[in-house]
């Protein structure tokens, strides 16, 4: 199987799985205790069917839309995803350039293997940065003051990640990060020799955005986890937002929100937009899909603030349900890091680009020429229909 055979998100994801080791592909695929939000955020999406209206102008569609004030190329946002260094060796930068020569938002993580100004440098479209509080203080101020400088749009806050959520895929495999060739792990990593000759030619695993443990994760059998549990700041609460919005000065989405109550709540202190995410269900199990949430905190919002619906979104036709439901945009997490471990930056600009084209297809068998033209009379609720 070669990236010419891909075609959708789960032919990247089974080339990504011939390509990795075990226990990094578990990693990038995995969720938390039974992967029942994993599995359920996809699933969602069947409980409403699309209802196209012909006879419409769709001699030019448009995909272009604006989030978080910025012009993007699609209603979509590559969400923050930290050590992408595990998956190829051309890491966050491949993605921050193919993501930015198709003109789509990308969004930097605190954990990640690149810097704040290299991804920068490497986008030429809009972008934001993910920042996770570290008990250090400092970091978060140093991070904000270097994303107002490398020109960052936005800036979004991850609030469902104060401790580490229970991979057990990562638990079995004895993942650990940076990657060790352990005698338990040595036969993946050795008939996996593309990627184990770049793990030894070039590491560059480290947290370079963050000197709370000297840009390294700490030496534990599980060094993820030992390191949220240990650097992040388990106090930060609603007022530590709120100073944040404040200091950044500009447009600030709140990731990780799922209660039509916190949605009230960030939009009180000022939040520009929500990520509805239950972290692609790798932090707490049996949590809502961010699609079904989406009516409900419009309602409890209205036109207050942005919703960008992250989780299980891997077709042109979730991205058009989400609209229809309410959202201004969605955002997702794996479908990009498959088609990285699957052929680096030209794996993901044939992702993105397929993804743009599905996407504008659509819309048109929608019987919509623009991103704004989808609402409601498009969608049927087959709950709905049952009650
Ligand atoms: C993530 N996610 C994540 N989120 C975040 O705010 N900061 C981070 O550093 C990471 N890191 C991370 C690593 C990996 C390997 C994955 C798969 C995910 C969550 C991510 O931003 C997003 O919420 C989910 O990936 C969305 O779900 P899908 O699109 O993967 O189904």
């Amino acid at each position: 199987m070669s990236l010419s055979q891909c075609f959708n998100v789960e032919d990247f994801r089974r080339l990504a799985r011939r390509k990795l080791p075990r226990p990094i592909f578990d990693y990038l695929d995995g969720g938390a205790d039974d992967e029942w939000s994993l599995e359920n955020n996809a699933a969602a999406f069947r409980r409403w069917r699309l209802m196209p209206q012909y006879l419409r102008d769709i001699s030019t569609v448009d995909t272009q839309t604006t989030i978080l004030g910025a012009r993007a190329g699609a209603p979509a946002i590559l969400s923050p995803t930290g050590m992408s260094r595990l998956f190829h060796h051309e890491k966050e930068i491949a993605v921050a350039r193919a993501a930015g020569d198709l003109g789509l938002f990308y969004c930097l993580s605190t954990m990640a293997t690149t810097t704040i100004e290299d991804a920068a440098a490497a986008s030429a479209g809009p972008k934001m940065f993910q920042i996770y509080i570290h008990k250090d203080r400092g970091l978060t101020k140093e991070l904000v003051a270097r994303c107002r400088a490398a020109g960052y749009d936005a800036l979004c806050l991850t609030v469902d990640a104060a401790v580490a959520g229970n991979r057990e895929r990562d638990r079995r495999s004895g993942f650990v990060m940076p990657p060790r060739l352990t005698a338990a792990g040595f036969a993946s990593f050795a008939t996996h020799f593309e990627w184990t000759f770049n793990l030894l030619r070039d590491p560059g695993f480290d947290l370079v955005n963050v000197r709370a443990s000297g840009g390294a994760l700490g030496k534990g059998a599980t060094g993820v986890i030992e390191y949220i549990d240990t650097q992040f700041d388990r106090t930060v609460t609603w007022d530590d937002a709120a100073r944040l919005i404040e200091e950044w000065g500009g447009p600030f989405a709140i990731k990780g929100i799922q209660s039509a109550d916190d949605a009230r709540r960030a939009v009180d202190i000022g939040a520009s937009a929500i990520m509805i995410s239950n972290h692609g269900g790798r932090q707490l199990d049996s949590t809502p899909a961010p699609v079904e949430c989406v009516r409900p905190m419009r309602d409890a919002i209205g036109d207050r603030a942005e919703l960008i619906v992250d989780g299980g979104v891997r077709r042109g036709t979730h991205v058009l349900k989400a609209l229809a439901l309410g959202a201004d945009a969605v955002s997702f997490g794996r479908p990009y890091l498959y088609a990285l471990a699957a052929g680096g930056e030209r794996g993901v600009r044939r992702f993105l680009s397929l993804f743009l084209e599905d996407l504008e297809r659509s819309l048109a068998l929608l019987g919509c020429a623009r991103v704004a033209d989808v609402d409601a009379r498009h969608l049927r609720d087959l709950a709905a229909d049952e009650t």
